[in-house]
């Protein structure tokens, strides 16, 4: 079966049965999880404060969801009216936009602290029809000079996305660097065919000195289950070190995101009250 950046656009592809498709397989949710978190690594926010991030390509809010329960507020663009559908369905926390990010995307300059993009930019490199405006390296520059402009000074955006060759990477390079970026590539576990991951990791700004890329994960040694289980181990040592997953139910911070809502025009954030900070319900 040839990928699904090769079968059709992404708004047919993802129609209503294959957005509920991807959304319930379990082992769907499982990968886009391990992936976000790794992201979020790689992102490396400041411990212990709010933060607005942008999901691009958020799809259904797999990765979105991550983005909740590691205390970030978010909004996400996606091209899927479908996968939006069924975000709204499953009540993601995110304010959502329909969006073609390969014709810009419409924030305010400075608006997001930082970005992740899980399994979405590979989409941006299969041209649609043959006008020159719908051709990757015109969509790429377009994506990425309004990326930068979107992101505050100094932050970073994280992709986690499925090239096909070295052309593709260095093309994907190439365009965010002429958009203003610095940064690059990171692999983790290169020599591994299941757990090989590809991550651009990009900067804005560099706070004063030359931001790094950060190294791959590297275990010469492992199969694919020990592989994911050591990612999982660094996740929570990582989790454990930030504190951050203790936070999210804190009233401090419940109190800091609601007052972000407001100031942001959301509709209905509940008003604060002695209960605030309490263990929520699951929402499905
Ligand atoms: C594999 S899904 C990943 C969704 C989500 N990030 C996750 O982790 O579950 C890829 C998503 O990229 C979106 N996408 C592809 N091309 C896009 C474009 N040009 N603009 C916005 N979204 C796009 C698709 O609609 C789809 O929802």
């Amino acid at each position: 079966m040839s990928r699904p950046e090769l079968q059709a656009p992404p708004e047919i592809y993802y129609g209503d049965s294959e957005a509920v498709k991807y959304t319930k397989n379990t082992r769907n949710q499982q990968i886009q999880a391990d992936l976000t978190y790794r992201a979020l690594e790689l992102l490396n926010m400041p411990p212990d404060q709010s933060a607005f991030l942008l999901d691009i390509g958020c799809g259904s809010g797999l990765s979105g969801e991550i983005l909740d329960e590691e205390g970030y507020v978010w909004a996400g663009v996606d091209i899927a009216p479908s996968m939006l559908e069924v975000a709204l369905e499953r009540e993601v926390e995110g304010d959502l936009f329909l969006q073609d990010i390969g014709q810009g995307l419409g924030f305010r300059p400075g608006s997001f602290d930082g970005a992740i993009s899980i399994s979405v930019l590979q989409w941006l490199l299969n041209a649609e029809t043959s006008h020159h405006t719908s051709a990757p390296p015109h969509r790429l520059h377009r994506f990425f000079t309004t990326l930068h402009s979107a992101l505050r000074n100094p932050s970073r955006a994280v992709f986690q996305f499925y090239p096909t060759s070295d052309d593709q990477i260095q093309l994907i390079t190439s365009t965010a660097q002429k958009a203003g970026f610095g940064g690059g590539i990171v692999v983790d576990y290169p020599n591994s065919k299941k757990a090989r991951k590809v991550y651009l990791c990009l900067f804005v700004g560099g706070g004063g000195g030359q931001q790094q890329v950060p190294a791959g994960l590297n275990e010469e040694a492992m199969d694919d289950d020990s592989v994911r289980f050591e990612r999982r181990r660094q996740r929570e040592r990582a989790r454990d070190r930030s504190g951050k997953r203790k936070k999210v139910m804190d009233k401090e911070w419940i109190l800091k995101k609601k007052e972000l809502y407001r100031q942001r025009g959301k509709e209905g954030v509940p008003r604060d009250s002695k209960f605030t900070g309490r263990k929520r319900k699951a929402t499905f």
